[in-house]
């Protein structure tokens, strides 16, 4: 190999790794997104989420269940990521905002929210229906019909500020 062929070469495995590092978010947890997502006129997204099933996921684990890898991997976000990425996020905050939109750890910044392709640059994502079914399926021992558009309606947390 000559010397240019080495450079690209390195260059190219450098840009690789700089990407795979640049994936490497981590959760912070549902109380670090209540900050900024819990205002009742820009739809209170907290209150709601709190309310709502995903919040409760763990309090629906009895016993032995509550340490069962097996129900633990849809029913809490914490027991489904890898250790090392789990940052300030909670077990008991079963599925948390964080399931659905990607860890935050990156995109939280408010000069990265604030502009939606740099958050999601970042991490954010939007969840669609095949999101949902990584847990809204067959595996799930109490599944029930999955309709994407009525269980959204269940816990919509819309900003109504943006309609
Ligand atoms: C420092 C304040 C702040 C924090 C912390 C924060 N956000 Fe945001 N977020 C914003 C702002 C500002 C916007 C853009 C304006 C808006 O949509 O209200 C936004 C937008 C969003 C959007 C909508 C994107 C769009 O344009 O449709 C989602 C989803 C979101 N945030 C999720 C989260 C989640 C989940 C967390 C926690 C992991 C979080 N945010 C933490 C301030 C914040
Ligand atoms: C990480 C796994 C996971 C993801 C992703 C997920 N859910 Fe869930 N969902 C659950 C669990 C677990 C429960 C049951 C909570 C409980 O009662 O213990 C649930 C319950 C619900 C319920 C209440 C159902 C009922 O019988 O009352 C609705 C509605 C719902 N989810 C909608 C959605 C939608 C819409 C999406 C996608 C935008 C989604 N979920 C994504 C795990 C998930
Ligand atoms: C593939 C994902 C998944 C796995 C694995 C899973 N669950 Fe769930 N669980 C769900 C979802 C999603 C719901 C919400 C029910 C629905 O609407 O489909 C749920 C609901 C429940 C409920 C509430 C039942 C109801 O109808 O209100 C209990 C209790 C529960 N699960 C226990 C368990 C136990 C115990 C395990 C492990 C043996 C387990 N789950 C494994 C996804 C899962
Ligand atoms: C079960 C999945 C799920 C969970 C958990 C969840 N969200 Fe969402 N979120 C959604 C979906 C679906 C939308 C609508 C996406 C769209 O409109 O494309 C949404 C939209 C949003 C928006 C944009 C609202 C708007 O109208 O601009 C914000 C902000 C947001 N979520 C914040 C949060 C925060 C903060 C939490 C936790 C406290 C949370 N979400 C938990 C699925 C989820």
């Amino acid at each position: 190999m000559n010397f240019k062929k080495v450079t690209l070469l390195l260059v190219t495995v450098f840009l690789f790794a700089s990407l795979v590092n640049a994936q490497d978010f981590t959760y912070i947890g549902a109380a670090k997104c209540k900050m900024c997502h819990n205002k009742p006129d820009k739809g209170e997204q907290y209150n709601k989420w709190a309310a709502g099933p995903h919040a409760k996921a763990m309090a629906s684990l009895k016993a032995a269940d509550a340490t069962n890898p097996k129900c633990l991997k849809c029913h809490s976000t914490y027991a489904s990521v890898d250790e090392g990425a789990r940052g300030t996020l909670t077990k008991e905050e079963g599925v948390s905002c964080e399931s659905c939109h990607g860890a935050g750890s990156a995109y939280k910044v408010i000069g990265i929210m604030k502009d939606k392709a740099k958050a999601k640059a970042n991490g954010l994502i939007m969840p669609d229906e095949k999101l949902c079914r990584k847990c809204h399926n067959k595996e799930s021992p109490n599944y029930k019909e999955f309709n994407f558009a009525e269980y959204s309606k269940k816990i919509a947390h819309k900003d109504p500020s943006k309609q």
